[in-house]
């Protein structure tokens, strides 16, 4: 099992660790370096069917469903067809509308899990068209979905999901951009200097990780804490979730994720004298509404811990500590500043002594609803 860690300590390190190179194999061949293009040959869609799609249900389970959030922003952004997001738990028990020209979009690391595979099968009797991102050729999902597009992650083996995750928000960028061209709704230029940014996010990925150490320290620093929250908007938002999740899952520690500007409505209550909360702030069109929320939960006593891109020197004057992420095309940002997040989960569970590859209660894959 040592061998198989590759001299990390844990799983779940490694999987962490090797996120540059499987965004790297999740890219390879899918992009048309001449022209800066997306080419997606595994599937099966002709531009007219492209064209004609009315609506997109996303469904998954877990960090799945988080990288679906953000699929959703990035296919209503480039491809300008709406998106449904839904947890696969719920999706079948509330009467999804149907169309000819409807597409479900499943998404499972193991293309194994229950509700989901039972979610893909109620679209398909629907007369849905289903499209899965799975990271398992030949699973069950893959199989019986009608398109399939594999991330390339390679095994994922301990419970709480990383690269799995990366590859996942990968698959959606592709796709977004591949539907943007069939489209037409993209300017090429644009496309073409996305493209560009995407093929970045390896290198940029591997930049953040030689800031673990500091990660570690401030991992240190909350492990005796009973409550966190992360806060951010938009795309933000949809990150703070996936970076709740695998501090609950890991380190047992409770935390929120909120919406920062429905703060006010209720959560604010809670923060008190010495409460630790991390924000994050990578989009620009947001950067000022987050500062007025982190000096709201600053005036009561937060310490905050700033997610945010190097140049955003106004957040870094409003917060406590930063952890900086490289600059990169908006959409792009949760990429990068997931990595932090995994890191603080990761250490703190290692500090406080868990089983971190195998947490309690938890399994790698739910293959009952
Ligand atoms: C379990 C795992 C999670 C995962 C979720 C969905 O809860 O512990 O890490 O995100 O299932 O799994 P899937 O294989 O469908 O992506």
């Amino acid at each position: 099992e040592q061998a198989e860690k590759d001299g990390f300590d844990h799983y779940m390190l490694k999987e962490i660790h090797e996120q540059p190179r499987s965004l790297r194999h999740t890219m390879a061949g899918r992009i048309d370096e001449a022209k800066q293009m997306v080419k997606l040959p595994e599937l099966d869609l002709s531009p007219e069917t492209v064209k004609g799609i009315e609506k997109i249900y996303i469904v998954a389970c877990g960090t799945a469903y988080h990288a679906g959030m953000i699929g959703k922003h990035v296919i209503e952004n480039l491809a300008k067809i709406p998106v449904e997001i839904d947890v696969a738990s719920e999706f079948r028990y509330r009467n999804p509308l149907f169309g000819q020209k409807t597409l479900t979009v499943v998404v499972s690391q193991s293309g194994e899990t229950a509700d989901t595979l039972a979610a893909l099968r109620e679209a398909k009797r629907n007369g849905s068209s289903v499209l899965a991102i799975t990271n398992v050729v030949g699973s069950s999902i893959a199989r019986e979905a009608d398109h399939v597009m594999t991330t390339k992650a390679g095994p994922e083996i301990a419970v709480a999901s990383t690269k799995a995750y990366t590859s996942q928000l990968i698959a959606f960028y592709l796709l977004g951009i591949y539907f943007a061209q069939e489209k037409k709704s993209m300017e090429a230029s644009d496309c073409a200097a996305l493209v560009q940014e995407l093929q970045k996010l390896p290198d940029q990925v591997e930049k953040i990780l030689g800031h673990a150490e500091e990660i570690r320290q401030f991992a240190i620093s909350i492990k005796e804490e009973r409550q966190m929250f992360f806060l951010g908007r938009g795309l933000d938002y949809a990150v703070s979730l996936e970076g709740s999740l695998k501090l609950k899952e890991i380190s047992y520690i409770h935390s929120e994720a909120y919406p920062a500007g429905e703060l006010k409505h209720g959560t604010l209550a809670l923060i008190e004298e010495g409460t630790r909360v991390i924000a994050l702030s990578t989009q620009p069109h947001l950067h000022e509404k987050m500062v007025s929320n982190i000096t709201e939960v600053k005036a009561r006593g937060a310490v905050v811990l700033g997610v945010a891109l190097e140049d955003n020197v106004e957040l870094h004057r409003s917060v406590d500590e930063v952890c900086l992420i490289p600059a990169t095309h908006p959409l792009l940002a949760p990429v990068l500043c997931v990595i932090p997040l995994q890191l603080i989960a990761y250490y703190t569970s290692v500090s406080l002594g868990n089983d971190v590859d195998r947490p309690r209660n938890l399994a790698k894959s739910v293959t009952v609803e």
